[in-house]
């Protein structure tokens, strides 16, 4: 006896049927690529924690960024490793730093591609910390504001696109927001890293960008794992203060969040898809354990899925062209 309800293996059982009702897809264009550019050339090389992942020359990151635009990613998010630290993190908004020269590099070879920029100062500083330590050896949060605001300037001075604070400092959203407008970058937006954990799986960034904290960890500024409400309540926050889109970060133990703070904020989330999940993936994948093709383009589809409108990924460019091949 047949059951009058919808069976829901009729929808699945052609390709063209799945292509036809598939509710998200992943597309080069709303992929962000993460390009770490030294300004030593002696600091350039293999990223041994990140395979596939190198810091760049300055050259070596022009060229990156126009491979990227002609594979059709969406955008660069950029990273600075300087030559110099000090205590403040100074490099971090020199005129003539790293980023900026790179952004202004990227824009002028590669105009059409989105280039955005990471605003902290752990890769400046030579304690790791993001922001300005005290005596005692916590973190300033209010005397921090000022620089990152300095920072953010220096990098929409340069050209950037979009600026992306990912320190988590109170109120840097306001402070960035009020500079930039003073500054004359009143159409230069804000993408706030507003949920952002303490978390382990930012091991391989550490180590590609000699970022790890000196002291202590980051859990007095980043957000405990353990805490979904109070990543709503700092995603909403930054949108009071200005933020013109958000990131959730990381992406694949956090798509509870990615979909709970699309829908409690009205402006696009983007997911970051971090350095220790595609060290996860790209482990498993050498050992033979995991189909890597599969494996990324199954996360990609699920980070859409959770509500994300683009993601920053280091598996960019092999996605992008695992995207095209499937055309
Ligand atoms: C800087 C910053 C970090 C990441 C992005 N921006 C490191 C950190 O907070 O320790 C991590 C990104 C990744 O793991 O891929 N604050």
């Amino acid at each position: 006896m047949a059951f009058p309800q919808t069976r829901m293996r009729r929808l699945r059982a052609t390709a063209g049927l799945r292509g036809l009702f598939r509710e998200n897809e992943v597309r080069a264009s709303d992929l962000i690529l993460p390009l770490f550019v030294a300004e030593a050339s002696t600091d350039a090389g293999p990223i041994e924690s990140l395979p596939g992942v190198w810091r760049l020359t300055l050259a070596g990151a022009v060229e990156e960024a126009r491979l990227a635009a002609e594979q059709g990613i969406g955008a660069v998010m950029l990273f600075g490793i300087p030559a110099e630290k000090d205590e403040q993190g100074s490099a971090a908004w020199d005129a003539e730093g790293v980023v900026q020269l790179a952004v202004a590099a990227i824009k002028s070879e590669v105009p059409g591609l989105i280039v955005n920029t990471d605003v902290c100062l752990c890769e400046y500083t030579t304690h790791g910390h993001c922001g300005v330590v005290t005596a005692d050896g916590a973190v300033e949060n209010d005397a921090t504001l000022e620089l990152l605001a300095r920072v953010a300037v220096s990098h929409a001075r340069a050209g950037a696109d979009l600026v992306a604070p990912s320190d988590m400092m109170d109120g840097r959203v306001g402070s960035i927001r009020a500079e930039l407008d003073a500054e004359g970058f009143v159409d230069t937006p804000i993408l706030a890293y507003s949920a952002k954990f303490a978390s382990a799986f930012y091991g391989p960034f550490r180590e590609a960008a000699g970022s790890a904290p000196a002291f202590g960890d980051r859990r007095a500024y980043q957000m405990d794992p353990a805490n979904g409400r109070e990543a709503v309540r700092e995603a909403l926050l930054d949108q009071e203060e200005g933020a013109d889109a958000l990131i959730v970060k990381p992406a694949l133990a956090y798509g509870d969040l990615i979909a709970a703070v699309k829908s409690a904020a009205g402006i696009p989330v983007v997911a970051y898809n971090v350095s220790g999940e595609y060290a996860m993936v790209k482990a498993a994948a050498a050992a033979g354990y995991l189909d890597e093709r599969a494996t990324v383009l199954e996360i990609l589809t699920s980070l859409r899925r959770a509500g994300a409108v683009a993601t920053i990924t280091y598996h960019a460019k092999d996605a992008a062209r695992w995207l095209a091949e499937e055309n």
